[in-house]
This record gives structure tokens, sequence and C-alpha cells, in this order.
């Protein structure tokens, strides 16, 4: 029979020099903002930060889907589905992750998406959120129904640039001085968005009574009594209206905009656009190889392919699948972006891989403009930036353009 050694950990009484290390306390961080953002380690933790801090209508209101929400739960089911394929022997330690966007340089592949009623989400609103913008380098979008005037944003975020959704107005005069006033604030490009010949059904917002300004149902009032900070902020600063129209029009009067919307676009609409604005459109809201062809056709400068976060027609393909489909058709001849769902770096990753030139994001934005304003929307970007690079760098990917379809799979489930 063999006895085998056993070896013998030689011990020492504690000494205080090497305890010290381990009792030393975190200087306690005194601003309440920077508390709560420095909790926040990726979109999802400043979601749920960012649900805590308005009142439910509101809430619902931005997170919510249309209809049986199938177009938005498919939009993260195939972010979830998608595999990372690292060609690690090609790895460099700090990736590259500037790029351009239009032709001009933007320090990460993120477009800001156009949002209304954005003031909703936290009082600083849409200045806070193009002036973060502005400071990481990326566009932002202002929407038609923005509660911010297009000046005013402009005026926010100097250096900033600035992209301008349109809904086009059946009163073409309308949209004639929306674009004179982007011109005159030097914005640098418009979206025209498609894909909203009427509004989406979100059922919470029909329940909510959702509506600007608010109205003050039992139910809302609830919600209101328990966001007092929230009420208060709002009630200090300029009144909530869609600031992009004149004050008391019938256009910023709430529930008129599908009857003063352009409800038929046709291509002919996006001539007309490039007809009376000498900077680039980018046309969002494509959802099949078709319209993506002819928009191409009619002489549009970007695509963003989007079922706009699955708020739209229920059950619009998921942009990330629809991608490759359109590139096939449309090649290099338009830069192509997509939205959607987008909630993280590796996201990103995947998106650029399969094609994408760069992504939107409307929610993740918005979760932290609640979660701490303009703050909360610079760290949104910082997370997305990060968490790219980080996987840029674990993927082997110098910089953006040397991620390719090589490194992302969709997986069966
Ligand atoms: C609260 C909210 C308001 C929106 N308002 C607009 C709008 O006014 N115009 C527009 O083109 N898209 C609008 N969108 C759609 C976004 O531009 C974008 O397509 C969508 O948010 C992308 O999906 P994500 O939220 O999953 O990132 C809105 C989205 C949200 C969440």
């Amino acid at each position: 029979m063999t006895t085998s050694v056993q070896t013998k950990t030689p011990r020492q009484l504690p000494r205080w020099r090497d305890l010290e290390p381990f009792l030393k306390t975190r200087p306690v961080e005194r601003d309440a903002t920077a508390r709560r953002l420095a909790r926040c380690l990726s979109v999802d933790d400043l979601e749920r930060v960012a649900r805590r801090r308005v009142p439910g209508a509101v809430w619902d209101y931005v997170y919510g889907g249309s209809d049986g929400e199938h177009a938005m739960a498919r939009n993260r089911a195939a972010f979830d589905r998608i595999e990372l394929r690292p060609t690690a022997l090609e790895a460099v330690a700090h990736p590259d992750v500037a790029t351009t966007i239009l032709g001009r340089p933007a320090a990460a592949p993120i477009v800001l998406a156009p949002t209304g009623y954005t003031r909703l989400s936290h009082h600083s609103g849409e200045r806070a959120a193009a002036a973060a913008a502005a400071e990481a380098g990326v566009p932002y979008t202002l929407s038609t129904y923005a509660t911010t005037s297009i000046g005013d944003t402009a005026a926010a975020a100097p250096g900033g640039r600035n992209w301008f959704q349109v809904y086009l107005m059946k009163d073409r005069a309308v949209t004639l001085a929306h674009l004179a006033e982007a011109r005159e604030a030097g914005y640098e490009a418009l979206m025209l968005t498609v894909d909203t010949v009427v509004t989406g059904m979100k059922r919470n917002d029909k329940r909510n009574g959702f509506a600007i300004p608010p109205q003050l149902t039992a139910r809302t009032l609830a919600g209101l009594a328990r966001h007092p900070g929230w009420v208060g902020n709002i009630l200090t600063t300029e009144p909530l209206r869609f600031a992009t129209f004149p004050e008391g029009s019938r256009y910023a009067r709430w529930g008129m905009s599908n009857e003063l919307r352009e409800q038929a676009l046709r291509p002919a609409d996006i001539n007309w656009l490039k007809e009376h604005w000498d900077g680039p459109v980018v046309v969002k809201g494509i959802g099949s190889v078709g319209d993506a062809l002819a928009c191409v056709g009619a002489g549009a400068d970007a695509l963003v392919l989007s079922n706009h976060g699955g708020r739209q027609l229920d059950r619009a393909p998921v942009p990330l699948e629809l991608l490759p489909e359109v590139l096939d058709v449309v090649g290099g001849r338009v830069e192509t972006y997509l939205d959607s769902g987008v909630r993280s770096g590796g996201d990103i990753a995947a998106a650029l891989g399969l094609g994408a030139r760069g992504v939107l994001i409307g929610r993740p934005y918005l979760y932290g403009l609640m979660a701490g304003g303009q703050r909360g929307v610079a760290a949104v970007l910082d997370l997305l930036v990060d968490e790219l690079r980080r996987a840029m760098a674990l993927l082997g990917t110098p910089d953006v353009a040397s991620i390719g379809p090589q490194h992302v799979r969709l997986r069966a489930s």
C-alpha cells in the first residue's frame, strides 16, 4: 500500500497591514443621479430604473408595442438568437468603433431615433438627448411630434449632427415651413418616416386615456400622485405641447395627427422632398425589399429598416432578419441602417456584421433620459460604445468595417 504525502499550507496570525485593503470602503457618491446611473451596467438595468421614475401611463406609452406586441417580442428574440463567432487570432485590444454616417465622421455607428413627446420621459427632453448625442459624436433625430422646437433643440446641441424626421403633412406649406426652420437651424439631413399611415393601436395607451397634455382620469391621477418629482418638473417648465407647430394651431392639438398627416405616401413624395431639401434624405420604416427598391429608385440617400420598435404593424418583419434580403438587391447603392430592439453593443456588432452601416436606438435613450436626464442618455451611449468595443476586441475585429457575415450566425433557437 502506498501512502500519499500530505502537503501542509503554512499558517500565520492575521496582520493589520494585510487586512487593511479589504476594509477600505468606497467613497459615498453624494449626487443621487450619479449614484443611480453608476449602478446601471446595461440598458436592461437602465430600463428597470427608468420604470420607477415616471408615471405608469408615461411608461406604457414609451415601453409598449402595438396590438399583441408580436413584432416587439420578435425584434428581441431575433437578437437573442445571434451567435457571434470570433476570429480571435486577428484580435486587437483596442478596436476603433468610429465610422462614417452619410459620409461624415461619427464616433460610433449609432443614431438617436426620432421619438415623439420626449419631454414626457424627462422635462429636459429633446434638448438633453440632442446635447448628449452631440457630446458623444453621434447624430440625433428630432421628431415632427417633438415637444421642443426645431430651433431650441439645435441651440442646445452646438456642433451636433441634427437630423429632422419629417411626417409629410397634407398641407405641404406646413412641411415646407418645417424644412425652412430645419435648414435655418443647421440640420444636416431629413428622415422621412413611411410606416405610419395610421397610428398603431397601443392597447395600454387606450386604457390609460393617454393624451397630451395628460388627461386627468382616476387612473392617471393615481399614477401622477406617486411621482410628485416628475409632476413638479413638468409643471415648472415650458408647457407640454407639439412644439414644431405654431402654438394654438390645429396641428398642435392632440388627436389630429392622422387627419393632417399625408396618408398616401408614394415614391414621388421622396422626389418632392429631394427637390425642396439640398441635403440627404433618409427613409425610415422600410419593411420589404420592394419598398427598399422603390425608395432607392426615388432618390433616397439612406434607408432605415424598421418596424417602429414594434409600435405600428404588428407582425411586421424583423429588421435584423430582413437586412440580408434588402442588401442583396440594394447592395452598396445607399447606406442601410436598422432599428427595433437594439439593446447592447453585441446587438450592434450583429447588425454591422450582417451589413448595416449603423443602428438607431429609440427606447434605450428614453430609458436613460428617465433615469438621469442628459447624463442618463450619455450613460446609455457610453454603455453601448463600451460593449461594442469589447465585443469587437473579443471578436477579433480591429474596426467596424472588418465585422462581417463570418462573425454572425442566426441560431435556430
Ligand atoms: C416613445 C416613442 C416615440 C416614437 N416616436 C416616433 C416618431 O415620432 N417618429 C418616428 O419616425 N418614429 C418614432 N418612434 C420609433 C423610433 O424612431 C424607433 O423606430 C424605435 O423606437 C426603434 O425601436 P427601439 O425602441 O426598440 O430602439 C418612436 C418610438 C418610441 C419608443
